[in-house]
């Protein structure tokens, strides 16, 4: 079963590839979608990335995926750090979220220490670049399977069985 996913992205993450390379990287908005397409269809998801500057896009995106108990990936840029009212529309989701940050923002300004959308996230990967988005979709991946079946998903093995004490081992 394929799992439909959202990839959302807040203001100024379409001026990727020209916005602070240093701090965000070289590559563009586009091939950063391009990767989250390649990343889901390893994983069994469809993946929609989209990107707006506007905090009611954003917000109508996210009353969207709850009405449709899609999953999302988010990436709420400066919003993260201040939007009361992203933060009420995410705490409506009715499948997982997770958040997701290109660069570490507890290693930058003390403006950018606060998330007031990380509480009603599933967690949060930070710091790693377009990794982030890989690892983000691939902890997507896991839930919406566990959510399905019960079981955890693809990308994780089982837990070996813990060794029994009483029998010999092979010399
Ligand atoms: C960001 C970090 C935010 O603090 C910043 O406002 C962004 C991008 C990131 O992906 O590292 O726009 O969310």
């Amino acid at each position: 079963m394929i799992t439909q996913v959202l990839v959302l992205n807040g203001p100024n993450l379409g001026r990727l590839g020209v916005r602070e390379p240093e701090i965000y990287g070289s590559a563009a908005f586009e091939d950063l979608a391009e990767l989250c397409r390649s990343t889901g269809r390893k994983l069994g998801l469809s993946v929609d990335v989209r990107q707006t500057d506007d905090e009611a896009e954003l917000i109508s995106w996210v009353h969207e995926a709850a009405d449709a108990r899609l999953p999302v990936v988010l990436n709420p840029a400066a919003f993260t750090h201040y939007s009361y009212a992203l933060r009420d529309a995410l705490a409506m989701r009715t499948a997982p979220l997770v958040e997701v940050h290109i660069s570490n923002p507890a290693t930058r300004e003390s403006f950018r220490h606060t998330s007031v959308v990380a509480a009603v996230a599933d967690g949060t990967v930070a710091g790693f670049g377009l990794v982030s988005y890989q690892l983000a979709l691939q902890a997507i991946a896991e839930l919406a399977a566990e959510d399905a079946t019960g079981e955890p998903g693809p990308g994780l093995e089982e837990p070996a069985e813990p060794a029994d004490p009483d029998k010999p081992t092979a010399p």
